[in-house]
């Protein structure tokens, strides 16, 4: 008989989930205990008003910080039975976590979980080698695990088609002062335990670039390194648009991106197409498909690159009182 999940395994599951990606690094969530549950909340007070009106992109960001809560709890041995949005009354609480029953974790959960710590965001060139088949054929049962599906953008055309839908999505944003004010807001030129490091920005956009790259202050870019004339570009998706539908995308989108890294693949994410609601129809338009995009990724191998800073596992708890 499985009681409730103790603070310990609160802490450590916890280290693995902060190191989810979130828009900006803002890492808009909080965990607690409550009744024996894990619970994963939005945090309301790390929003981007300007960039995230809709809150989609925290609840992304929450839904990938679940996903390593899961694997995390499943590779203690400890796995966890999932409910979504548990309290009506509590929007923000995106999920519930109880004890199922202990069980050996499967090879993929190990796999998935060993990737966590090198996971990052790649903003650099890739190199021009192919991701082979068998890869993007993961990458696809990964997002199909998750529930949600994953479209991988084939021929110059239908990526030229997508590219010029990002762009315009790009230059609607940039347009908007407060959009603007938010990204630089968050660029971190000083360590700093949030935001984008400018070291992990990539480098300066240029005018031949096929893809817009949010600019968070990278380093500009040595002559003839430009980025892979045919990206593997793919775009996440789910059947529905509700709040719930967004975590589940958050969970695929973090699945993806293990899967990703497991196989030493990088991967770079691109969502002004997402933000901008015109954007996000042409986009389900030109893919043909029904649903709505939740994220574009550009995807290929590359120079390794380094993780970028959390906050402490004790900022983002809400533990219970004690009584004394
Ligand atoms: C919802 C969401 C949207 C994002 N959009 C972009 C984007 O448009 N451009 C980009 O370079 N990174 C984007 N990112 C990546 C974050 O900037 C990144 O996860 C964060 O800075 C932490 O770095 P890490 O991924 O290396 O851990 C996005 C991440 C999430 C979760």
């Amino acid at each position: 008989m499985t009681t409730g999940y103790t603070v310990s395994q609160l802490r450590a599951a916890v280290a693995d989930a902060v190191r989810a990606p979130s828009l900006h690094n803002t890492q808009p969530w909080r965990f607690r205990l409550h009744d024996g549950g894990i619970e994963v909340a939005v945090d309301p007070l790390r929003g981007l008003p300007a960039t995230d009106p809709t809150g989609w992109g925290a609840r992304i960001a929450c839904g990938a910080a679940l996903f390593n809560l899961r694997l995390a709890l499943a590779v203690a041995g400890t796995p966890a039975t999932v409910r979504l949005r548990p309290h009506p009354a509590e929007p923000d609480v995106v999920a519930r976590l109880v004890p199922d029953v202990p069980r050996r974790p499967t090879p993929t959960e190990k796999s998935l979980y060993s990737a966590i710590a090198h996971r990052f965001s790649n903003r650099a060139p890739f190199w021009p080698d192919p991701v082979p088949a068998e890869a993007r054929w993961r990458l696809g049962e990964a997002a199909r695990a998750e529930q949600c599906w994953l479209e991988l953008v084939i021929g110059a055309s239908a990526v030229n088609a997508l590219a010029e839908v990002a762009r315009s999505a790009h230059r609607v944003l940039e347009r908007d002062p407060a959009y603007v004010a938010e990204r630089v807001e968050w660029i971190r030129s000083e360590p700093a335990p949030d935001g984008v490091p400018a070291a992990a920005g990539g480098p300066q956009s240029e005018p031949q670039d096929l893809l817009p790259q949010r600019g968070f202050g990278g380093r500009n870019r040595a002559p003839g390194r430009d980025f892979e004339p045919e990206p593997l570009v793919a775009v996440l998706g789910t059947p529905g648009n509700t709040g719930t539908d967004q975590v589940v995308a958050g969970q695929a989108l973090q699945r993806v991106l293990l899967t990703a890294t497991d196989a030493g693949l990088g991967v770079s994410m691109l969502s002004q197409p997402i933000e901008v609601p015109g954007a996000r129809e042409a986009l389900r338009m030109s893919l043909g498909r029904f649903g709505t995009p939740q994220m574009v990724m550009r995807i290929g191998y590359g120079q390794p690159g380094r993780a970028t800073p959390r906050r402490p596992v004790d900022e983002v708890l809400d533990l219970p009182v004690v009584p004394a």
